[in-house]
């Protein structure tokens, strides 16, 4: 593998699959960019570096999370605490399940959506998957300016963090077409790099 996250306004997931579906053709012979999927641990700016991807490209932001938390109504804290992390990686799944086939998007997704094969497969079909990763200390300095993520409310969140980034590293490695270490950039700057990647990407893929 080469070294090197607007909202959805409508409430109903099907209605904006069918302003963002073209025919797969369309989408596979290099004519308009196809998706880009942004992976990575919590932290990493999948969010921040999708948006600008966004008008970059002029595709539209989504953003699994997102998703879940319009549909579900709650915020993801709370979908762990009441429903708990396998309710939301089921939840996970089934949003990317709904995307199949959609075109034209940017789509951040939760640091966890990897974890599981099938997600990995759905990820693939959207478009190129970006593994956007950062240094370990960058990451956990901007996971702890906030209490949003439910899987680092431990009693030693650093540790936490790390053995978590350690099991993940390499399923995300795996899971991704290429990688792009934004340490030390901003996030134009990163958004940049991942679309000329991108675009790399894209061209040794239609080259064969
Ligand atoms: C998670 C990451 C979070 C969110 C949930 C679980 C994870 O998203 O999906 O808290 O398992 O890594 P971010 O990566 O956007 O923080």
């Amino acid at each position: 593998m080469r070294e090197r996250r607007r909202g959805r306004q409508a409430k109903c997931p099907a209605a904006v699959s069918e302003k963002t579906r073209l025919p797969a053709a369309f989408c596979e012979f290099g004519r308009v960019l196809r998706n880009i999927v942004l992976v990575g641990f919590m932290g990493c700016g999948k969010s921040s570096v999708g948006r600008r991807l966004a008008g970059l490209t002029g595709h539209r932001f989504l953003d699994t999370d997102e998703l879940i938390v319009e549909k579900c109504g709650q915020p993801i804290s709370e979908i762990f605490a009441t429903k708990g992390e396998a309710a939301f990686r089921d939840l996970e799944t089934a949003e990317l399940r709904e995307l199949r086939g959609v075109c034209g998007i940017i789509l951040a997704t939760g640091g966890g959506i990897v974890l599981r094969e099938e997600n990995q497969a759905i990820l693939r079909e959207l478009g190129a998957v970006a593994w956007l990763d950062a240094s370990p200390d960058l990451l956990f300095e901007r996971v702890s300016r906030n209490q949003k993520r439910p899987l680092l409310q431990t009693e030693n969140p650093r540790r936490t963090f790390d053995a978590l980034l350690e099991s993940r590293r390499s399923i995300y490695e795996s899971a991704a077409d290429f990688r792009v270490d934004s340490t030390g950039l901003g996030h134009d700057e990163t958004a940049q790099l991942v679309l000329e990647e991108c675009r790399r990407f894209e061209a040794g893929r239609i080259r064969g």
